[in-house]
C-alpha cells in the first residue's frame, strides 16, 4: 500500500509536531511546537515537563497542521508516528494521539524509528541512491548507519558515551549559554581560533565509533583551572577548539568509513547536521571523493519534526511495515 497522504507525529523529546506530507516527499504542513523556553532554566530537557507540553499541544498541532494542509480526515491515507528511541513519556503522547486517530478513522498505522526520521529527512531535497550512508549527529545519537537498500539501516559506528549534541549543551553551559548551545557555539567558533588542542577520541582506532565525554572533560577541566588562577580565556577560542575537536572526529571516522563502505551518498542529518563548521569540513572532505555525493538536510529540517516522518513512513509503508493498535512507545528501539 502506497499512501498519497500520510498525517505523522514526533514528540520523542522537546518538539511537538504533527505534519501532513503528499507522496513521501512533498511538505503540505510542518507544524512545530518547541518547548525551548520551558527547558531553558534548567540546563537541559526535564522529561516530565515535556510530556506535560506534548499533552497541552499535540491536538492544536493536528488542527494546525490539517488547517495549513487543507485536508479532512478523509484525506489521510496513512498515520506514520515515532514510537523510539526517545523519553518515554514524551512519546507516548505522540503513539497515544496517532493509534486514537488511526482507530477512530480507520486509518493504517505505520511506526517509525526516530533516527530513520532524522535521515530520510533527505527525501525532501532529492531521490537517495543506495547504497548509501548517513552520518546521524544530534542532541541524543551520534551513529554512521548504512542503508545497503530502501528502508534497511544497519548501525556500523556510534558514540561509546556523550552524543555530539550532549557535548555541545554541556560545554554551552560552561561558557554561560542557553540550552540547546549548539547554534551559539557555532557562531562563537567562527569568531575563535584552535588554540586549545583539545583532544580527538578514538581517531586512531580501528573502528567508526565516536567518544565525547573526554572532550567534554578537558574542556570543563581547562575552564576549572583558568577559574582557579584568575585567568581569563577567550570564549571564541575555547568555542572554535571544542568546535574543531568534534568535527575532525566527526569527519575522519566519516572518511574511514566511506573508505570500508563506499557509497553514492553521504547524508549528514540529525540538529547538530545544521553546524556551519561540520557542514563545511565533511562538504570539503566528499569533495575528494568521486563517487559519492554529499546530501545535507536543509537547516530547517535538521531539528526534530514531524516531516521527517512522514517521509520515513512512506518509505515503511512501501516495505509494508504498518502496526495496530497495541503500538507501544520503545524508548531503546534499535533499529
Ligand atoms: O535532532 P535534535 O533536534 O534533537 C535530538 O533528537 O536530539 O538535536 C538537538 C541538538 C541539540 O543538542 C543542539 O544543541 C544541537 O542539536 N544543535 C547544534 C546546532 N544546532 C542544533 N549543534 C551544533 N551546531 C549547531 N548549529
Ligand atoms: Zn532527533
Amino acid at each position: 500500500m502506497q499512501p498519497h497522504i500520510i498525517m505523522s507525529f514526533e514528540s520523542s523529546c522537546d518538539e511537538t509536531s504533527v505534519a501532513i506530507i503528499e507522496d513521501g516527499e512533498k511538505i503540505l504542513s510542518n507544524v512545530v511546537a518547541t518547548q525551548i523556553n520551558s527547558h531553558k532554566r534548567f540546563g537541559g530537557v526535564v522529561p516530565e515537563v515535556a510530556s506535560r507540553h506534548h499533552i497541552e499541544e499535540i491536538t492544536i498541532c493536528v488542527e494546525d497542521a490539517m488547517k495549513q494542509a487543507n485536508v479532512t480526515y478523509d484525506d489521510i491515507d496513512a498515520i506514520a508516528v515515532t514510537y523510539g528511541p526517545g523519553l518515554v513519556g514524551a512519546l507516548l503522547i505522540g503513539v497515544t494521539a496517532a493509534k486514537t486517530i488511526a482507530w477512530a478513522h480507520d486509518i493504517p498505522l505505520i511506526p517509525v524509528n526516530h533516527i530513520a526520521g532524522h535521515i530520510l529527512a533527505s527525501r525532501f531535497v532529492t531521490k537517495i541512491n543506495y547504497p548509501a550512508l548517513a552520518l546521524v549527529v544530534s542532541g541524543g545519537h551520534t551513529e554512521l548507519v548504512l542503508m545497503k537498500e530502501e528502508g534497511d539501516f544497519k548501525i556500523i559506528g556510534e558514540t561509546r558515551d556523550d552524543a555530539a549534541g550532549e557535548a555541545y549543551d554541556k560545554v554551552g553551559r560552561v561558557l554561560g549559554i542557553n540550552y540547546p548551545a549548539g547554534p551559539k557555539v557555532d557562531e562563537m567558533a567562527a569568531k575563535g581560533k584552535d588554540t586549545f588542542n583539545f583532544p580527538r577520541a578514538m581517531e586512531k582506532e580501528d573502528n567508526f565509533d565516536f567518544s565525547f565525554s573526554g572532550l567534554k572533560s578537558a574542556f570543563l577541566n581547562t575552564n576549572h583551572h583558568a577559574e582557579q588562577i584568575g585567568e581569563t580565556l577567550d570564549q571564541n577560542d575555547l568555542a572554535t577548539s571544542f568546535q574543531s575537536a568534534v568535527v575532525d572526529v566527526l569527519v575522519d571516522k566519516t572518511k574511514k568509513a566511506l573508505q570500508e563502505y563506499p557509497v553514492s551518498q553521504l547524508i549528514l542529518a540529525g540538529g547538530v547536521a545544521a553546524n556551519n563548521g561540520l557542514r563545511t569540513a565533511l562538504g570539503n572532505a566528499i569533495d575528494q571523493i568521486d563517487t559519492t555525493e554529499l546530501v545535507k538536510v536543509p537547516n530547517k529540517l535538521c531539528g526534530d519534526n514531524a516531516a521527517m516522518i512522514g517521509a520515513a513512513g512512506y518509505v515503511m509503508a512501501k516495505k509494508n511495515v504498518f502496526a495496530g493498535v497495541d503500538l507501544n512507545a520503545d524508548p531503546s528501539l534499535e533499529f
